[in-house]
């Protein structure tokens, strides 16, 4: 049976009701079909994919055009989860009008149902402003890959009371904007807790402890296919990448060993054709 399409309000609602969100992130059509046979929640074609699927260092270089063409093939799979469009670094970045502009192309030209962008405090004018247009956004707070490198790296935020308080603020203010839910990246459990008790939108952790809404991972990470590096918040539910690298051996063998293609891999062709065409080229 088709799963109902997930809407904002059913993710609003599961607040209300004690239902934690299953969020996962997806780059393509394969993964787009088993996030949605998996029945998650929600599905967000994150900027991540430049680390997990384009091999760079961070997300700073993701542009809006591989954003468009990776949200195009998530969305041919994912019929019922709510799927998420990030917003590259820079897309909404220099300007509200920007902002709309880059918002408005990943539903118009990606298909995405909603948009995500990083920031607290300083972009609740930018998210209003998204939001007044027609465009639901989630927000992302505590640790933001995109300012990594202003935030002194990948590392875990809001350390101590002060910074701890500036992410509640940041919270607020953008739940104030009118984002439908939050992402809150790696800050310390107790922390997770009170932003998730703080607000009355979704907030849904990445190595945000277990007392908040709902849970994303970077699917990648938890299907062990990407292991460059493990951030301490990933569970690896299963490890691809050795089946896979076992399988490309396994193929690399049999094409050496010319023990592949077999006859049941060959199309066959009829004795008379094949004697014609014999004839035909003097063989
Ligand atoms: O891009 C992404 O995958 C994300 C997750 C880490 C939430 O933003």
């Amino acid at each position: 049976m088709e799963q109902q399409k997930v809407t904002i309000q059913d993710v609003i609602k599961a607040k209300a009701e004690g239902r934690k969100l299953v969020m996962v992130t997806a780059y393509d059509y394969p993964f787009g079909l088993m996030a949605d046979e998996a029945g998650v929640d929600i599905v967000l074609v994150g900027d991540s994919l430049g680390m997990v699927v384009m091999g760079l260092e961070g997300t700073v270089e993701v542009t809006m055009e591989h954003m468009i063409h990776h949200i195009k093939a998530v969305i041919r799979g994912c019929r019922g989860p709510l799927v998420v469009g990030d917003m590259p670094f820079m897309s909404y970045n220099t300007s509200i009008r920007d902002a709309i502009i880059n918002a408005g192309r990943l539903l118009k030209e990606g298909g995405c149902d909603v948009v995500k962008l990083e920031g607290g405090v300083d972009f609740a004018p930018t998210i209003h402003a998204v939001v007044k247009a027609g465009i639901p956004v989630q927000g992302h707070i505590g640790l933001t890959p995109q300012t990594a490198s202003a935030l002194g790296g990948f590392k875990m935020q809001g350390r101590d009371a002060a910074a701890a308080k500036k992410i509640i603020d940041d919270a607020k203010a953008i739940e104030d904007a009118g984002v439908f839910s939050i992402i809150l990246e790696a800050v310390p459990a107790p922390l997770g807790k009170l932003v998730a008790d703080s607000v009355h939108v979704p907030v849904i952790g990445i190595g945000a402890g277990p007392d908040v809404d709902g849970q994303v991972l970077v699917t990648h990470d938890m299907i062990g296919l990407f292991d460059k590096f493990v951030p301490k918040f990933v569970k690896q539910y299963t490890r691809v990448r050795p089946i896979i690298m076992d399988a490309i051996k396994a193929y690399g063998k049999e094409v050496r060993e010319g023990a592949f293609p077999g006859p049941e891999n060959s199309f066959k062709m009829s004795g008379e054709a094949l004697s014609q065409l014999k004839q035909m080229i003097g063989k």
